[in-house]
């Protein structure tokens, strides 16, 4: 077993306001990668990641996208050592609602022990633990014991396109025996988790259009087919009162839930009311036949992310718009192809599309979910190392959200991911106030400098 050698240790304590001034510095840069206003903030949020390893003396490429930067950084090669690809994600959500926001999004505000911006926990904060674990290792060793591949990306808010590209295309160079992410979050304050399932994605607009201009409600409707009635009951078809998506084929290449996977999440300690005191809901709604845990986790589910269309003004104005839109997305599981989800989806629409209505399908990105396996000495090693920074082992969860890339790792680089969470459920992601616990934060960089030693000494 690798333990952390007690001077690392010491170093990370010894540094930790250090380290919490480079994670502010960080989180002032509004690197919005879907806004296109940021385009110039998001590479600054590259370049600040690029210099973080230039002072540890790794090489570092900054590699130019069509969309944004992809910072791939080599620590000093240690041969015959093992090899870990580290991935995480500069760049971040939108900060909108501003006026939800008790202190501005990118100026990071310590309250009760937490930082709160945008990126806090999503993910600048738990990706940086991975460069200050390599900086304490680095400061007071010389050295890491394994060679670390760093691939830091900012387009993960946006589906990770030209990232997939570049890991096809560079297989040879990204050879590792595994990689190590921490973009999800602990089970509960106190409880760390290693998930070793994520929900893919498939991501749409929709846009219908009807009469060739806005129309008077009066004169017209009843007898001209109305693109926001239309979208409304096209959205609605989506899914029965079940909750089950009603698109013929959309369950076919679903994995079911073994018995053994079932009463893994019924072992779980999750109050149902705790639950929904957190999202501010007296009841929640789903699949029939399924959990909380399990609908959140480990079942496809369907939401409308945006809506559009009509008059939005003040007070009443009696028309028939010429145009309406939504955006919404499926959450998937293994093994659903998000291809031919848009398959079967376009079909659906077009054959339940109103006559007097035309549409426009844009398929905005997807990625398949994914299960790891746990049976290996790589989970294992995060755990001991868990153990040693957090004070106690982890649990293992599946979790709801997607991390595009993670099915690139498994295709193309053959190597299993390593989701090491430190962020809270109540961290509000993609959401106003967004914070990231300090401790959490030093407790995650602790578990990471020991994670190298761990991973170190496996054949
Ligand atoms: N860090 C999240 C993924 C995540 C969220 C994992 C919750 C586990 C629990 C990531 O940054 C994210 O938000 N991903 C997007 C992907 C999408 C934009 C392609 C998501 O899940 O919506
Ligand atoms: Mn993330
Ligand atoms: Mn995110």
């Amino acid at each position: 077993m690798g333990k952390t050698p007690p001077e690392v240790d010491r170093y990370i304590k010894d540094h930790r306001s250090e380290f919490e001034e480079d994670l502010f510095e960080f989180l002032r840069i509004p690197s919005v990668s879907a806004d296109s206003q940021h385009k110039e903030d998001t590479a600054r949020a590259a370049d600040w990641v690029a210099q973080q390893f230039d002072q540890l003396g790794f090489q570092t490429e900054r590699i130019e996208t069509s969309g944004h930067p992809i910072i791939l950084s080599r620590s000093p090669m240690v041969e015959g050592a093992p090899t870990a690809l580290v991935y995480g994600h500069y760049d971040v959500q939108p900060p909108d609602p501003l006026a939800e926001w008790i202190s501005p999004p990118f100026e990071p505000t310590v309250r009760d022990g937490n930082v709160y911006a945008r990126g806090a926990t999503d993910d600048k904060g738990q990706m940086l633990t991975h460069l200050k674990s390599a900086q304490a290792w680095i400061k007071v060793k010389n050295s890491l014991p394994l060679n670390l591949i760093y691939l830091i990306e900012g387009e993960e808010e946006v589906g990770s396109e030209h990232l997939e590209h570049f890991i096809e295309s560079s297989q040879e160079d990204l050879a590792c025996d595994c990689v190590v992410i921490s973009d999800t979050s602990q089970f509960a304050p106190g409880q760390p988790a290693i998930t070793y399932g994520l929900r893919g994605i498939a991501y749409y607009e929709l846009r219908l259009s009807g009469p060739s201009q806005d129309l008077h409600s009066g004169t017209f409707g009843g007898a001209v087919t109305n693109p926001a009635n239309a979208l409304a009951m096209l959205l609605a078809k989506l899914v029965d009162s079940n909750g089950k998506i009603q698109i013929p084929g959309f369950y076919d290449a679903v994995v079911p839930l073994t018995t053994r996977e079932r009463e893994g999440f019924q072992a779980l300690s999750f109050s149902e009311q705790r639950f929904q005191d957190l999202v501010g809901v007296k009841a929640t709604s789903g699949e029939s036949g399924f959990s909380t845990l399990e609908r959140r986790c480990a079942r496809p589910s369907y939401d409308i992310n945006g809506i559009w269309g009509g008059y939005q003004g003040e007070g009443a104005k009696t028309v028939l718009p010429a145009k309406a839109g939504a955006k919404f997305s499926f959450r998937l599981v293994p093994d659903q192809d998000p291809q031919a989800i848009s398959r079967q989806l376009e079909g659906f629409l077009q054959e339940h599309l109103p006559a007097g209505i035309t549409m426009e399908l844009i398929d905005l990105h997807g990625a398949p979910g994914v299960v790891v396996p746990l049976d290996s000495p790589y989970v294992e090693a995060s755990a001991r190392a868990i153990e040693h920074g957090f004070g106690t082992p982890p649990v293992y969860v599946r979790e709801g959200g997607s991390i595009p890339i993670v099915s690139a790792f498994t295709n193309f680089l053959r190597a299993d991911s390593l989701l090491l969470g430190w962020g809270q459920n109540d961290d509000n992601t993609h959401s106003p106030n967004e914070k990231f616990n300090l401790s959490d934060y030093h407790r995650g960089i602790r578990t990471s400098a020991c994670l190298w030693s761990e991973l170190a000494v496996i054949a």
